[in-house]
């Protein structure tokens, strides 16, 4: 089939690559020069700087002769005489907190393409299309799409919801192999052409394939998005708290007690300062917005994200509270600026409200080490005399007060192999919002270091 995308962002570009890489003919639009360049480089090393997710480079460079990355909308225009269906895949960002979603992106993505749509065919418009949309979007969008098409006078075409439940870190992986393909439709026919669009997914025997009505589907992301940020929230706001709170609690013990429960499962139990990324926080606040809207009090919803937002200040406040640290004029080593491991992604990451707050604190420095993200951090970031980046974390940590772990790349596990030998001396303050060094907080303990980490009461250097 030959399938457009339009936004070349996470969504788009991983969700186009395992179209072409199921036998589609596709073409990815973007308005964003250099990500259509180095996408579509035909490069895996150009491509995963651009967009590091395992797997992604070598999908399209093997797929290269299926799949095109353009800014020309020219192309666009003649493509869609015999395109099968248009993916929207454009950002759907919170505007300010107010919980609404930043809808432009997408409205002026479809009036463009709706002015495209009437002239199809000279005009005729004989081939049938659906747009779907991949977007994380409002429940009633589907009508919102329609309004627009029908506007521009687009005929013979379908409105589908099929939203996008990809991992970040995992896109490629999740996505050729996905527990389940939500489908939202109100015609036979669009679930027709979506079926043969999935249709190795719809015939594989590993695979749920849902068919509901579009609503069904955008509600139905939004639910699924609340329902893990919230458990995120019973981890550290609940879970985690009541072992800082507790003497004896050792958090790991705790989660084998909770985990080996099949009803809540194993999924997301790691204690952490923050969740951060692009869909948990906004696609929960939309759902709070949207029920508010509608006259609800979604008190749970709201409340979900106030927790989340009190872990983070509370942590960085634990430094002060607990072990009297004053950040004036110190050296401070921040390891870890993606919102989490695998990605290069720093949207929401916890790290941007450190470095806010190590700035409004006047930190002489901050030393910066993250394997993958730290080119996206240098946007926030710029690198100068008090932000200082490095190549390694064992770098980063040298000559400072305080150490703040704030990703979890499973190689800042090792980072005691440095910090107990060679800083024995300075001692710096370790602050551990990810328990990437539980296994050894009693060897840093032993060794005289104080420790706070999510999870724990305060650990006390041993003088
Ligand atoms: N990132 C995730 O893990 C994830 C997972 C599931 C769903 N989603 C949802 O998918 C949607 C896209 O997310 P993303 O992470 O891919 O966003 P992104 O910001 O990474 O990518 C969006 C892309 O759209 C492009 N764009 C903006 N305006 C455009 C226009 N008018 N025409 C063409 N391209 C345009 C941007 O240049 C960008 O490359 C959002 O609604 C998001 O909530 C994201």
């Amino acid at each position: 089939m030959n399938i457009l995308y339009i936004g070349s962002g996470f969504v788009g570009a991983c969700s186009a690559a395992i179209s072409a890489a199921s036998g589609h003919n596709v073409l990815v639009y973007d308005i964003d020069e250099n990500k259509v360049k180095m996408l579509g480089s035909g490069d895996r090393d150009t491509v995963e700087a651009c967009l590091f997710e395992d797997g992604l480079g070598d999908l399209l460079v093997r797929n290269k002769e299926r799949i095109e990355f353009t800014l020309d909308y020219n192309k666009v225009e003649t493509f869609l005489d015999t395109c099968d269906g248009i993916f929207m895949c454009l950002p759907t960002p919170e505007i300010g907190e107010t919980g609404e979603s930043n809808l432009t992106y997408y409205f002026d993505a479809a009036e463009k393409l709706s002015q495209a749509l009437v002239k199809r065919n000279k005009g005729i418009q004989e081939k049938y299309i659906v747009i779907i949309n991949k977007s994380t979007v409002p429940i009633d969008m589907v009508n919102k799409t329609q309004e627009i098409m029908d506007a521009a006078g687009v005929k013979n075409y379908g409105v589908v919801s099929n939203p996008e439940f990809l991992v970040e870190g995992k896109a490629i992986e999740g996505s050729l192999r996905p527990d389940r393909v939500v489908v939202g439709a109100w015609k036979e026919k669009d679930f027709e052409i979506m079926r043969r669009m999935y249709q190795r997914f719809y015939d594989s025997p590993t695979v749920t394939y849902i068919e509901v009505n579009p609503k069904e589907a955008a509600a139905g992301k939004l639910l699924a998005n609340f329902t893990l940020f919230n458990k995120l929230a019973i981890c550290f706001d609940v879970v985690g708290r009541t072992c800082e709170t507790f003497d004896d609690l050792n958090y790991e013990s705790l989660r084998k007690v909770l985990a080996t429960d099949p009803r809540i499962g194993t999924w997301g139990l790691y204690d952490s300062l923050y969740a951060g990324g692009s869909c948990f926080i906004k696609d929960s606040r939309s759902l709070s917005h949207q029920l508010q809207t509608a006259g609800q009090g979604a008190t749970l919803v709201s409340e979900t994200h106030l927790a989340n937002k009190r872990q983070l200040e509370m942590f960085i406040g634990r430094a002060e509270k607990e072990a009297g640290f004053d950040w004036t004029n110190k050296k401070v080593a921040l390891i870890g600026t993606a919102f989490k491991r695998d990605t290069n992604d720093i949207r929401n990451s916890p790290s941007i409200d450190i470095g806010h707050f190590l700035k409004e604190k006047q930190v002489e420095e901050v030393h910066i080490y993250d394997p993958a993200a730290m080119d996206n951090f240098k946007l926030v970031f710029e690198e100068n005399d008090q932000f200082i980046y490095h190549s390694h974390e064992f770098e980063a940590i040298k000559d400072c007060d305080v150490i703040i772990i704030a990703t979890d790349w499973p190689q800042f596990r090792g980072l005691a192999d440095a910090i107990i030998p060679e800083l024995k001396k300075e001692k710096p303050l370790i602050m551990d919002g990810r328990r990437m060094l539980q296994h050894r907080y009693n060897d840093l303990r032993e060794a005289g270091f104080e420790v706070i980490a999510v999870g724990s009461p305060f650990i006390k250097g041993k003088k």
